[in-house]
């Protein structure tokens, strides 16, 4: 086992940033009220979480109200979802998602259970070779009684981002509801939600150096929402439940924070991304960048190797003192191919060889050297490996 631990596996989860761990600090003991109690504790509460509210707000250029906290990046996609397909049967303004195949499983297990257990109309678009989403395939899919179309901002597990803005107008040309899961691309974009046509975005600040336990979805103002979670009637109705103040404080300071320097970090990440790039492809002809070699999030280098294991790869890495994942962190450890490498057409030999490195603000020159030093040698293992037992 190496002395040595590199943490690659920011696309899984990120460190609290220290100043994030500071501001939250007095809101566990000190501002500890219930912000829905009208007394001075409750009010002291209140105005905390309304000053988050408003901060996110004004980072995202939209309105208090249309900025709900949730439990994570999945609760922030699932309320975005049900939410607007359920507003829609109950209005009688429709009963179609359109959606993509390489979505997050907290969008495409969603649709699944809309389409399967309460007769929701659902398509699921293809992509290309780069994981990207034609938007004229978009157009085409879109029917009288298409009520959403839910189209990430960027991928997972290759990277790659979707044209949104694109699929956006499109949406609103034709008087569809467009929300897109933001939650890998976050900090490293502006979200300007007066210019853009975008009506629902789902955050987890988690992947920006936030607390975990905690999203938020920025839903545009007279967008219906049905709430899942029933109760009290906190944000608005949308979701019930009391406000967790000390997290909702901790989103907000680790999205300012990711916004305010999101310059620098991005072209921290581009380096270190694009030397990770270069340095792996050199390993052979046995290993391809995955996602679009452009547009593409500027802190993931994802490959796919030709008949080697991605879980396999992982542990000699760890081993190594490498911390990286084969795509999403929710499937790590799970034996199958790839849904994702599967659709972007890649074969059977490849598609259980995924690896995904993603940097982070800790991360240093030193790092990828030590991984391109480490790599040929824990490749040339598993391929004598799997030869032996081919
Ligand atoms: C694109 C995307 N969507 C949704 C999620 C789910 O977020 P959370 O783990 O905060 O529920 C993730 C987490 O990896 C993600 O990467």
């Amino acid at each position: 086992m190496s002395e040595r631990h590199i943490y690659l596996d920011h696309g899984a989860t990120t460190p609290v940033d220290e100043r994030v761990v500071q501001a939250m600090l007095p809101y566990w003991t000190e501002t500890y009220g219930n912000p829905s109690s009208s007394h001075h504790f409750g009010r002291q509460a209140e105005h905390a979480a309304d000053s988050a509210r408003r901060m996110i707000a004004g980072l995202l250029n939209a309105r208090p109200d249309e900025i709900i906290f949730t439990g994570c990046g999945s609760e922030s996609d699932n309320l975005a979802i049900r939410g607007v397909m359920w507003a829609a049967r109950v209005g009688g303004r429709g009963n179609h998602l359109i959606t993509s195949a390489i979505e997050h499983k907290a969008v495409l297990e969603t649709a699944k259970q809309l389409q399967q257990q309460s007769g929701f109309a659902v398509t699921v678009l293809p992509v290309d070779q780069y994981g990207r989403v034609d938007p004229q395939q978009v157009a085409e899919a879109i029917r009288p009684d298409t009520a959403l179309i839910s189209i990430m901002a960027a991928n997972n597990e290759i990277g790659t981002l979707q044209p949104i803005e694109e699929i956006g107008n499109l949406a609103y040309s034709r008087g569809v509801l467009f929300h897109t899961d933001a939650i890998q691309a976050a900090a490293v974009r502006e979200w300007d939600m007066a210019r853009l046509p975008i009506d629902l975005v789902s955050f987890a600040p988690h992947k920006f150096y936030g607390p975990k336990g905690v999203g938020f979805l920025y839903a545009r103002k007279g967008v219906n929402l049905v709430a899942a979670l029933t109760g009290g009637g906190q944000e608005d109705g949308r979701r019930a439940g009391t406000v967790n103040v000390p997290y909702a404080v901790g989103a907000t300071e680790a999205f300012r924070l990711a916004m305010e320097e999101r310059e620098a970090n991005v072209a921290h990440y581009c380096h270190l991304r694009d030397r990770l790039i270069d340095g792996i492809l050199q390993i052979g002809d046995d290993c391809v960048l995955t996602g679009h070699p452009e547009q593409r999030l500027p802190h993931n280098a994802s490959f796919a190797f030709r008949g080697i294991s991605g879980n396999d790869l992982l542990i000699h890495l760890d081993a190594a003192g490498i911390a990286a994942s084969s795509g999403s962190a929710c499937s790590t450890g799970n034996p199958k191919p790839s849904a994702i490498l599967e659709a972007i057409g890649l074969g059977d030999e490849w598609t259980r060889g995924g690896l995904r490195l993603t940097v982070g603000q800790q991360n240093t020159d030193d790092d990828v050297d030590y991984v391109l030093e480490t790599m040929p040698r824990i490749i040339a293992t598993l391929r004598e490996f799997s030869f032996q037992y081919a």
